[in-house]
Parts: C-alpha cells; structure tokens; sequence
C-alpha cells in the first residue's frame, strides 16, 4: 500500500484556518481538497484535524467503530441529548441501538402511517388560503409538527417543546463556534438560562412519560419504546433514557427533513421540466396508501438527488481512539478526523456534472461508497426510512394540491458548519389547483 502523506495547511496567521473554516466551511475544505484531493492536515481551535477526502478511507473510518469513537463536535449535543442513540458510544449504544432497530424499519414504520399522513394532509390543508409563504421556515414547522406527533401523537401540549429545543440547540451552537467561551458551569446569564431550560425540559418529557404509563399504548415512538422489552420480560428503557432517545429523534429529524424539501423545492422551481415529469407520476396515483408508495419513483429520485448535491450531513467527525493505519493513511490517537460527505458528493471523478441537478442518475443504484446522505456503517441513520417516507407524502400533496413559483431574483446560498442548510429564505407564491 503506497503511504498516503497529508499536506499541512497553516495559513497566514495564527487562527487562520479557524476562521475561514468558520466564515466558509465548504469553500475552505474545498480548498483543502485542491492543496490534497487525498487528505490535508490543519489545526482547528487548538485541534489537530485531518481533512479526509478520499472515498474509500471516508467508508473505512464510519464503518470502524473500534478505531473511531464520534468527535467532540458531538459533546455539545451532548449536553442536550445526553446518552441518546446520536451521542452514546460503546456497549450502550449497541444495545439500544439493536432494541429500536425494528422500531424503525419499514414494518415498524408502517403503523405511524396514518399519524404522518394525517398531520401533513392537515397542515397543507393551511396553505389553501395563502398567496405566498416563505419556504424553508414553513417545512421547519411541518417537520417539528410531524415529528412530534410520530413521538407523542399530539401536539397541543408539545408545540412549547420546539421552542424550548430550538434554544438549546441555539446554545451547542453558540458553544461549538465561540471555543473561548466560560464553560457551561459558570454562572453567566446564557449558562444560567441554558440549565433552566434543560430542566424545563426533562420536567416537560418525563411528565409525557409519566401521562402514557396511565395510558393504552398508541401507534408512536413514545409507546414503541416504553414497550420494549429486556430479555427478561422488564421494561429495557430507563425513563431518563428514554427522554435522550425521545429528544435525540426529534432533534436529529426535524431540521434535516426541512432542509432536504427545501433545497429539493428550490431546484424543482429552477428545473421546469423536472417538476412537470415529477408531477406526471404524482398523478398516476390516485390515493396514496402506505403500500403504493414505492410507485412514486421518481419523487424519490429528485429527493435522493437533492441529498447528493446539498447533504444535511455535509462533514461528520470522528476523534482516532488509538494509533491507526488505514489505506496507507496514518492517524494519530486523539485526532480529529473530518470527512466532508458534501465533496464526495460533488466530485467529477465520481459523478457526472456533479453540479447539475440531475434525479435520473439514481435510476439505477448508485455506489452507496460514494453516496452517503445517512452515513455509513453501523451508525448510519437510524430515521432514513422514517425521513423518506414523511417527504414523499410532503411531496405529493404538495405538489398535487399547489403550483408553486420561486420569488424573482433569489439566490441560493449554503449555510454551515453544523448542518447544512439554505442561509436565507425563499418566498414561494402559491395557488391552489
Ligand atoms: C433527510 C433527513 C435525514 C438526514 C439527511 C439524516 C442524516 C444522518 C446522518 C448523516 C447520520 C450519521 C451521523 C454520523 O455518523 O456521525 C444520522 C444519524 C442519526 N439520525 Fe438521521 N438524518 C435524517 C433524518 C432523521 C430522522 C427523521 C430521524 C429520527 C426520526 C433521525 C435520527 C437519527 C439518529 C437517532 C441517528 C444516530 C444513529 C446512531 O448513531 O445509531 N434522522 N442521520
């Protein structure tokens, strides 16, 4: 195996790379790529990183749970998600990952059907009456309203609990980008505020708890888990641990579902003939059910297509556990690695026109090494199925019910590091057909 050596990259000054990784993520990483299209090493808030940008070592390093451990970038969700699915590492996340594995694959997805269908027929339902509305903030509240009701099946008394989320990812976001802040344990104003509402929020959620434990069990997350069992016949779940899993679904599903449909809608408006050959097949089905779902193809495609060119996910991270080789490539222990998925996903040696929205290039199946939305490996995303089936409703009343038309003169741009997503909004007209 040839080794593969990393090209440093300082900057001009001290910080330099800090910041324009904090300015421009995606314009700095593609940067890198041009100094190494193999791996460049820099360091980051006092960090050594290694920017990975070769596809088979991308794949080896998610799919290796023994040499990778999740990054530090993951310690700030932490601090809201505690020992959820996204977060926990080790034994603990194999086992509760293997006991809500069948909640979350399609015969476990079948039963929250009808909730998602409900809840999206109704909200759209609103935009009957609406000559425009901005679009990526109406997709945030139609996935949070969605997502809610998958978990606790209402959502008069759930609706406080995006907000109340919202301000603490607000929080992991301000510590994740300010590394000279006061740890979380000095009594500052935005400390103090942030362990209030953390505890409004186990308050909020281990009352549902406490409410359903009264209750028959019902067709949503809340109840699949509460039923899951040990080995023994016990409830395996703690009700602590079922509040990270319950925060982590919504979490790590509202947003990325939001920008998927947005960025997708925002390219069926500038690509006219692939909006009216989406919209032929959306016709061909009459009513949908959960079985003639797989008829619509190609809004799958335009959907997969929008995950290639613009994925939520865009760079994961993962720290070296200990001193490893892979493809010649040799990492250090307590290194962080950063594998922008969003390179990949735009390289000319992998995809043809990568910058043209194109959904016929997942006619056929596409190498899933070089296309990875949902990660890879054991830790892939556990809600892929989940997201797929709440966007392709979303799509097809959408898009049976509305002609849409983009606001003249609007220019996409990107927003990171987290997650990916559109800087600003678009309005979109709207009429009822
Ligand atoms: C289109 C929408 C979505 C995208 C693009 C997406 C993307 C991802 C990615 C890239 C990961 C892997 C992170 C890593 O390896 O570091 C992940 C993990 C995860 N996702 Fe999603 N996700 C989506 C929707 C959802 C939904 C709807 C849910 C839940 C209802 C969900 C729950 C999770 C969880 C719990 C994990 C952690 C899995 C584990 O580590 O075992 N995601 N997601």
């Amino acid at each position: 195996m040839e080794p593969i050596n990393p090209t440093t990259y300082k900057g001009k000054l001290p910080l330099s790379a800090t910041k324009e990784f904090a300015q421009n993520a995606i314009g700095f990483t593609r940067k890198l790529k041009g100094i190494n299209p193999q791996a460049v090493s820099s360091n980051i808030v006092f960090k050594d990183f290694l920017f990975i940008f070769d596809a088979d070592i991308t794949s080896q390093v998610l799919k290796d749970q023994e040499n990778f451990k999740k990054s530090f970038a993951y310690d700030y969700l932490a601090m809201i998600l505690g020992n959820g699915l996204l977060t926990a590492e080790g034994e603990e996340w194999k086992g509760n990952r293997r006991k809500m594995q069948p909640v979350f694959s399609p015969k476990g997805i079948e039963g929250l059907f009808d909730s998602i269908h409900t809840k999206v027929v109704e909200d759209l339902e609103s935009l009957k009456d609406k000559k425009e509305f901005y679009c990526l903030d109406y997709m945030r509240n139609l996935a949070a309203k969605v997502v809610l009701y998958s978990l606790f099946s209402e959502l008069q008394n759930t609706t406080n609990l995006s907000d109340l989320i919202d301000n603490l990812v607000g929080y992991a976001n301000y510590r994740m980008k300010t590394p000279f802040a006061l740890p979380s344990g000095f009594p500052t104003k935005r400390n103090r505020t942030f362990k209030a509402n953390l505890r409004r929020l186990d308050d909020f959620i281990l009352n549902i708890i406490a409410q359903r434990k009264k209750e028959v069990s019902k067709d949503d997350f809340l109840s699949y888990l509460m039923d899951i069992k040990t080995e023994d016949g016990q409830t395996y779940f703690s009700e602590k641990q079922l509040k990270d899993e319950l925060v982590t679904l919504y979490i790590a599903g509202q947003e990325t579902t939001a920008s998927v449909l947005t960025f997708a809608i925002h390219e069926l408006m500038k690509n006219p003939e692939i909006l009216q050959k989406m919209k032929a097949e959306i016709d061909t089905v009459d009513a949908l059910t959960y079985q003639n779902l797989g008829q619509l193809k190609y809004v799958e495609q335009v959907l997969n297509e929008s995950m290639r060119m613009y994925p939520p996910g865009w760079g994961l991270s993962r720290e070296v556990a200990k001193d490893v080789e892979v493809n010649g490539l040799k990492m250090k222990k307590g290194c962080t690695l950063f594998l922008p998925i969003y390179h990949l996903h735009h390289d000319e040696k992998i995809w043809e026109s990568p910058e043209k929205f194109i959904p016929e290039r997942f006619e056929d199946k596409v190498n899933e090494h070089y296309y990875l939305p949902f990660g890879t490996g054991a830790r892939i995303c556990i809600g892929k199925y989940f997201s797929l089936i709440e966007m392709k409703i979303i799509f097809y009343y959408l898009f049976k019910n509305y002609q849409l038309e983009l606001e003249e003169g609007f220019e996409l741009q990107l927003k990171t590091p987290m997650t990916l997503s559109p800087k600003f909004d678009f309005k979109l007209n709207c009429q009822k057909v």
